[in-house]
């Protein structure tokens, strides 16, 4: 018999399909081992006595039900926004709902972090260097002095919308990139004048950032990176769970999963870059350490957080560099590399997490004059 209950925030992607309903069936089948009764459901389902026509997994019939519930005591949010109505829709669900308690946070967009990011004189050495979009001008200004940059939309993912352009002689550009369905766009090189005309016909505007490139090629002319986790555990501390590595499909300037890139291990993505052992081991420690940084830090801007994916690079020298941070990561990259320990990990933490959370704020409403105010975003 499961004595709690998790409820899990989800988006509907069309009339009646759920999104990541395979995750969640992983994690109703490791809730019911723990005791922990999982009720997916979206803001949309909630009526207006605060009743919730919720989803739970029966795993002897195979499939999912749905039921009238209460509102769960706990909420993961696993809404991926990428609308604007999908944005306010939860927004309104967490300022009607604020004393339920939240796992996590909505985080910033690519601008607001950096900015926020930078403020940190321990995490500002990992940031590239990362400007607002102003003007083309600035733009190939900025090209021309660090020969490779990314242009990304700054409320852009899975590599939507993306550039990548490259000095590769004096009067010699290389643009490439994914538009915004994903497509891969025909490679473009071409003198500093003819990107100049290709650059304003793209109609970038400050919703995008500019920032320095870090050199991922691979000898076969793929790119990669490496996608960490880190994830509050049974005690409610940071713990890293994994860390993979990612290669992206030929011709392809990102390596995001979903747009065709493969997964591998970290360790053999790190030793096919670097001969020696102790280097490989000095770069994993410090992709770690710089992971706890970065979390803690997080948490004192935006309050408490649940789990974090971060998108990392790590240039030809060795250096590490943080690319980009999601509040909402995926875990299925442990999976496909096999790392079936890992994967378990990444899904039964936010339960164990959830579970902690839970006992905590018992504890709290025991206390003679306890307040439970503290929780708001
Ligand atoms: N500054 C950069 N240097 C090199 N590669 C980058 C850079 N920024 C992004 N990329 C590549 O593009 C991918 C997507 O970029 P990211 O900032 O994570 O945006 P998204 O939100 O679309 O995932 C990264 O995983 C990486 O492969
Ligand atoms: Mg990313």
């Amino acid at each position: 018999m499961s004595s709690q209950r998790l409820g899990v925030l989800a988006i509907y992607l069309s009339k009646s399909r759920l999104e990541e309903l395979s995750y969640f069936q992983r994690l109703s089948k490791e809730g019911k081992k723990m005791g922990v009764q999982v009720e997916v459901f979206s803001p949309t389902d909630v009526e207006a006595d605060n009743s919730v026509r919720s989803l739970t997994y029966d795993a002897s019939l195979g499939k999912w039900i749905r039921r009238r519930t209460s509102m769960p005591p706990v909420i993961y949010d696993r809404c991926r926004y990428k609308a604007a109505a999908n944005y306010q829709m939860l927004k309104a669900f967490r300022n009607r709902h604020a004393k339920l308690i939240f796992l996590s946070r909505p985080l910033a967009n690519k601008w607001s972090m950096h900015q926020i990011l930078s403020e940190n004189e321990g995490i500002r050495p990992f940031l590239p260097v990362t400007v607002r979009f102003s003007s083309v001008q600035e733009l190939l200004k900025f090209i021309k002095k660090h020969t490779l940059v990314y242009v990304k939309p700054k409320n852009g993912t899975g590599g939507r919308g993306i550039l990548r352009i490259e000095q590769l002689g004096p009067d010699l550009f290389l643009l490439q990139g994914r538009n915004q369905q994903r497509t891969i766009i025909a490679p473009f090189r071409a003198s500093e004048k003819q990107l100049s005309i290709k650059l304003h016909t793209l109609k970038l505007s400050p919703d995008y950032v500019v920032q320095q490139g870090i050199q991922l090629t691979l000898k076969d002319g793929r790119v990669h990176d490496y996608r960490l986790l880190i994830q509050k555990n049974g005690r409610g501390e940071w713990e890293v769970t994994g860390c993979a590595g990612r290669i992206g499909p030929h011709r392809s300037i990102t390596s995001n999963l979903h747009g065709g890139g493969s997964a591998v291990s970290q360790d053999k993505l790190l030793a096919y870059r670097f001969a020696s052992p102790e280097k490989t081991e000095t770069i994993k420690k410090e992709m770690n350490n710089f992971a706890y940084k970065l979390a803690d830090f997080l948490e004192t801007k935006f309050g408490k957080l649940c789990e974090l994916g971060m998108d990392i690079a790590v240039d030809p020298k060795g250096n590490v560099w943080l690319l980009e941070v999601n509040p909402k990561p995926s875990r299925e990259v442990f999976r496909k590399i096999g790392e079936i320990a890992t994967y378990q990990k990444a899904v039964s933490r936010p339960l164990e997490y959830a579970v902690w959370m839970l006992r905590q704020n018992t504890r709290k409403a025991e206390l003679p004059s306890s307040d439970d105010s503290n929780e708001t975003d």
